[in-house]
């Protein structure tokens, strides 16, 4: 079976690049297949940092093709910037990179749409957005009316659907901008011709990504799904409305790529060895104290998009339980453990206590798990480096103990940790040979009445 799928259990930023990079070589396509310029990849190889946010990050290995997939919101203009980039410091992309014409297009609407209606929840707040035009594209691809694709600006008729479109957001942007402020007017014939120039730099890349990976699957091609953002920001399944737009669980895996699920056969949950969270919505674990900014400073907790710096806290394993079973989660990655060392005691949240009551179901209801105070296991620390560590036998006590923890309590076994940036600092246990995690005698009979 030729699927492999990296997804992060967590709120986003859970190192799956780096991860993506190191099994890249065991692969022949990585697929990107929700999400759009979101996202932020930082991969360090051979002393370079490269960042990506459209294209995989395979893009810096030879003989893999690169895939974007219908499921992904595509921004031109940042895709151009990535290709440009890669080309100018000696990467090739002619060739490797394929983009879907199914793809929904961003366009500055969408841009301008995020920027004004973020701070408008029905129930107050914000959602604290990329401010990438992400939700709006997937609104209008929801809604078909107002969607172009990319396939669509090879058609003859682009500049009547972008004029259409056009015209309808200036009436919605000048409605909703607030009383002192100048709404932003879009000028079709501009983004027309910006466009059509967008297109024809894409051109050589563009391609029916389903029918490829289809052929590619059937064949025996050995492909890499790469999840953008984590599981707890999915539209469905995550802490709404705190979300992002796409199914960026492994839910989203077959619809965004379309390709059937009974193709992956291993999954991987990457998790840091810790909490973060960018933008608004609950973070029960939150350490807004020394604890905090030793994570922030320590793991360098800066948006990859944006440079927000990152709310940090302890690893949260009701959180994390919870999206390794949405996910279908074989084995864990821990990323970033170096991050915890010269912390005398490390917490773990095993269960919450909402309303007087012990709960460890992730709850469903954002009320809920405001109201969440965690309950912690408390666990010994370290105080050595880890970045030279290589081999498990060689890691400090504590930090076996801790990733023990981690494997108990989220009830799957750890077999990826990293240590540091680069693709060297990284420990690769034996992996799991069963697809299911032993079934404990102190869980309920998954069987009603047994
Ligand atoms: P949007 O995806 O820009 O609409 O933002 C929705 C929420 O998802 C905000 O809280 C963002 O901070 C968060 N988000 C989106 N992409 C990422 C990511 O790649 N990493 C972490 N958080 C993200």
């Amino acid at each position: 079976m030729p699927g492999t799928c990296v997804i992060g259990l967590q709120w986003g930023d859970e190192a799956k690049g780096k991860l993506v990079d190191i099994l890249t070589g065991e692969h022949d396509v990585v697929v990107r297949y929700a999400g759009g310029a979101n996202a932020g990849h930082t991969v360090v190889s051979g002393g370079q940092t490269w960042k990506l946010s459209l294209i995989p990050s395979g893009i810096l290995r030879d003989g893999v093709q690169c895939v974007v997939t219908g499921g992904v919101v595509l921004d031109p203009a940042s895709a151009i910037r990535e290709i440009e980039m890669l080309e100018s410091r000696g990467v090739s992309v002619a060739g490797k990179l394929q983009i879907s014409d199914r793809a929904h297009v961003v366009f500055p609407w969408h841009i301008a749409e995020d920027k004004l209606l973020d701070g408008s929840l029905s129930g107050g707040g914000a959602i604290g957005t990329t401010g990438r035009g992400i939700g709006p594209c997937y609104r209008d691809k929801v809604g078909r009316a107002l969607a172009i694709r990319l396939g669509d600006l090879y058609r003859d008729d682009l500049r009547l659907r972008i004029e259409h479109v056009a015209a309808f957001k200036n009436r919605l942007l000048a409605a909703g901008a607030p009383g002192s402020e100048q709404p932003v007017t879009l000028d079709a014939g501009v983004i027309h011709e910006q466009y059509l120039a967008y297109a024809e730099r894409l051109r050589p890349f563009v391609s029916d990504t389903t029918a490829y990976l289809l052929d590619a699957v059937e064949g025996g091609g050995r492909l890499l799904f790469e999840g953008a953002q984590g599981a707890l920001l999915d539209i469905d399944h995550g802490t709404f409305p705190y979300v992002t737009s796409s199914n960026s669980s492994g839910v989203g895996v077959a619809s965004g790529s379309g390709v059937p699920g009974r193709w992956v056969e291993r999954v991987i949950g990457v998790v840091k060895a810790y909490s973060t969270r960018v933008g608004g919505g609950p973070l029960p674990t939150e350490q807004d104290n020394a604890v905090g900014l030793h994570l922030r400073e320590r793991g360098r907790e800066y948006g990859t998009v944006t440079g927000r710096p990152r709310r940090c806290g302890w690893f949260d394993a009701v959180a994390a339980r919870y999206t390794a079973r949405l996910s279908g989660v074989d084995e864990l990655a821990v990323m970033l453990l170096d991050v915890l060392g010269g912390l005398d005691e490390l917490k773990i949240c095993s269960a919450y206590e909402i309303d007087g009551r012990r709960v460890t179901q992730f709850p469903s209801q954002i009320a809920d798990l405001e109201r969440a105070v965690p309950i912690y296991e408390t666990l010994p620390g370290w105080s050595g480096e880890l970045a030279d560590v290589r081999r498990e036998a060689d890691l400090p006590a504590e930090a076996r103990g801790y990733l023990g923890a981690i494997a108990d309590l989220v009830g799957r076994p750890v077999s990826i940790v990293s240590v540091g940036p680069d693709r060297e600092q990284t420990i690769l246990r034996a992996r799991p040979t069963s697809r299911r995690p032993p079934w404990q005698a102190s869980q309920p009979s998954p069987v009603a009445g047994a």
